[in-house]
């Protein structure tokens, strides 16, 4: 069955745009992450910035103490969070590349350059018991790489496939429509999904041959998901902006629970090979 991880780093960075620096405020992050697995979601997730710009230390010291599936820490691969994961003990660690200036993550990780360095860092995390998993494109030469670290998981980044499904879906949309439309949005038909869809079913493909568990995230949603399904072998989807967005209109428990059902589609292996 295929895993729902939310990640709640949204919910805080709502918290933050009132309350930043108090020590307190709504909505409680770790509340929502209660609310998620009473709904059935298997895992939470949430990144610790070095910039501490949405999770906060105290939230993930709450998390560990109160959930009761497993805790995914998203974090860099930077001394002083390598230091806290070690004390924390969150069940797996996802190491994602920061950039200050992004909105959120938004490329893979460079394993090919950084292999020594996350290959010591998995090692750390495994002697502490803890799961690594590396958030990557699905790019042959990274998939690799994070094969010879030694890493338990990789995830897959889905943004790119994302942004095209969106721009399709545009596209789509404006074809049909009565009202004037962007010249661009016709032209764009090299937007379409398939290629990087192409690529994330291949990369699942190495990753699981080279005995990799293969995970998926980064803009996902009820309307993308479908189409993602094609892509074989994944243990666990992280999601978060479409959940909390749609928490907005539904309720946090609602919008989880529709997704899990959107999940029950989803078979790890072909029609063709069942
Ligand atoms: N996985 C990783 C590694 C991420 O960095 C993020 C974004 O914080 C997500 C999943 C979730 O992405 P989204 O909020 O777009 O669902």
């Amino acid at each position: 069955m295929l895993k729902l991880g939310v990640n709640i780093d949204h919910v805080a960075t709502i918290r933050e745009a009132r309350y930043r620096g108090r020590g307190f405020g709504e909505p409680d992050p770790v509340a929502a992450a209660l609310l998620c697995e009473a709904a059935g979601a298997h895992g939470i997730t949430a990144h610790l910035r070095e910039d501490r710009r949405h999770i906060q230390d105290r939230d993930v010291w709450a998390l560990r103490e109160k959930i009761k599936t497993r805790l995914n820490l998203e974090m860099a691969n930077a001394p002083e969070i390598i230091d806290i994961a070690q004390k924390l003990k969150p069940d797996i660690v996802c190491v994602v590349p920061e950039r200050r200036l992004e909105v959120t993550t938004e490329g893979g990780l460079d394993v090919v350059a950084a292999e020594k360095s996350l290959t010591e860092t998995r090692k750390k995390m495994n002697d502490a018991g803890i799961e690594v998993s590396l958030f990557i494109a699905p790019d042959e030469k990274q998939i690799a790489a994070s094969a010879r670290t030694g890493s338990q998981f990789i995830e897959l980044h889905t943004g790119k496939f994302a942004e095209d499904f969106l721009s399709n879906s545009r596209r789509e949309e404006a074809q049909t429509s009565k009202y004037e439309i962007s010249p661009s949005l016709l032209t764009s038909a090299a937007t379409d999904y398939e290629p990087e869809l192409q690529r994330l079913i291949a990369g699942s493909q190495q990753a699981h041959a080279l005995g990799l568990k293969v995970n998926a995230g980064h803009g996902l949603n009820y309307e993308n998901l479908p189409v993602l399904f094609r892509v074989p072998h994944l243990v666990e989807l992280n999601i978060g902006h479409s959940l909390v967005s749609r928490a907005v209109f539904a309720g946090l428990d609602n919008a989880v629970r529709e997704m899990l059902s959107l999940m029950q589609s989803y078979h790890a292996t072909p029609a063709a090979a069942r």
